[in-house]
């Protein structure tokens, strides 16, 4: 499958992006999931109105779809201020950031999507502005070159990363707060497709939303996108009605599983199994060995794999743990592998 027609795919193309735009919450009281965040967030935005200060600079990180935009424009709307957006390969040299900063108003927002993208140059700028709001520039060049510290209107950074453990130190330090986001359940997703559903003006029955957001892999984008398809199946080869029936079909003819998997999983998972007896392989290993790209591997991929326990991280590489066999029907055999309880866990030593 071409990558723009999966589901899981990572590349957003320009038909998604107005949909996505569209079925964007604008409020945290419309923005279902994610308890414990939203709840921070709403304490923080009343303490910084009240005390008519900006917000705290705020980092949000998990995996693609799960809201880290949307949270950002949230955030915005609440604090009643306006939000730029930009990503970190966007900015190229130390200069453009500094244009940026130069021109946001007192407590506005600098989203930086991908932040852990951003050059070291353009990083270093960030640090004064963030810690005293203040741009050191250098003017002039050569022995006669000196630096001149400009002050700035007080902003607030919101950064957001799938990556989080490639954010330096003394960027990350200087956010005061740090949440990760992490997938929904599917009750939960199951309130978002019938929240979408609603506003794209597609009937949808309770029994077919659930369906949907189990299929998703906890994540938002992903039901979104596969409430579309089902609507244009039922369109098309179910005489217009969705149903439980025509999801399930809908399902079927796109290779998405019981458990929302398609084909790039079941192959991540077959390769371990099948070409590296269980694990561990390295990541680099699998994507070479099923033409994926790593990195798409890791944002992707993985952390729903992760999740559902069918995948572990060890020093040495990934394992498939037994009920990745169980659910791909692969006799496991003990002896094939390590156990898996012995695997050491260890999330973030090559992301
Ligand atoms: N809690 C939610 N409720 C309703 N819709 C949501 C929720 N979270 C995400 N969405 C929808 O899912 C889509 C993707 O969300 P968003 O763009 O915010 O994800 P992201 O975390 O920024 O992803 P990426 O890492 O790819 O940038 C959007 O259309 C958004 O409206
Ligand atoms: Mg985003």
């Amino acid at each position: 499958m071409p990558p723009e027609e999966r589901f899981v795919s990572p590349s957003v193309t320009i038909d998604d992006a107005e949909v996505e735009r569209s079925l964007r919450p604008r409020e945290l009281g419309d923005f279902p999931g994610q308890e414990r965040v939203k709840e921070n967030l709403k304490i923080a935005i009343e303490a910084a109105k009240q005390r008519e200060d900006a917000l705290d600079h705020l980092l949000l990180y998990g995996p693609p779809g799960l809201g880290k935009t949307t949270l950002a424009n949230i955030v915005a709307n609440e604090m009643g201020v306006a939000i730029r957006t930009t990503s970190g390969p966007a900015i190229e040299r130390p200069g453009d950031l500094a244009a940026i900063l130069t021109n946001l108003k007192q407590h506005d927002i600098l989203f930086i999507d991908e932040i852990h993208r951003l050059a070291r140059t353009v990083e270093e700028i960030l640090y004064p502005a963030m810690e005293d709001f203040a741009l050191d520039l250098v003017i002039g060049k050569g022995p006669g070159a000196r630096s001149v510290r400009l002050a700035m209107p007080k902003f607030t950074l919101v950064g957001a990363t799938t990556r989080y453990a490639m954010i330096s130190p003394p960027l990350r330090d200087r956010f005061g707060s740090v949440y990760r986001l992490e997938f929904y359940d599917a009750p939960t997703l199951a309130v978002i497709v019938k929240r979408s559903a609603l506003i794209l003006g597609v009937p949808l029955p309770d029994e077919a939303a659930l369906e949907i957001a189990r299929r998703s892999r906890g994540t938002p984008r992903i039901a979104n996108r596969i409430l579309r398809r089902v609507r244009d199946y039922a369109q098309v080869r179910a005489g217009g009605d969705i149903t439980l029936e025509s999801t399930r079909a809908a399902m079927e003819l796109l290779e998405v599983d019981e458990l929302g998997l398609d084909e790039t999983d079941r192959a991540v998972l077959r390769c371990v199994i099948e070409k590296f007896g269980g694990g561990p392989v390295g990541l680099e290993t699998i994507a070479a060995s099923i033409s994926e790209e790593s990195d798409t591997i890791m944002d992707v991929y993985e952390p729903f794999l992760l999740q559902l326990g069918f995948l572990q991280r060890t020093p040495r590489g990934r394992v498939a743990t037994p009920a990745a066999y169980r659910h791909l029907g692969i006799p496991f055999a003990d002896d094939q592998q390590p156990a898996p309880q012995r695997a050491l866990w260890d999330a973030e030593s090559d992301a």
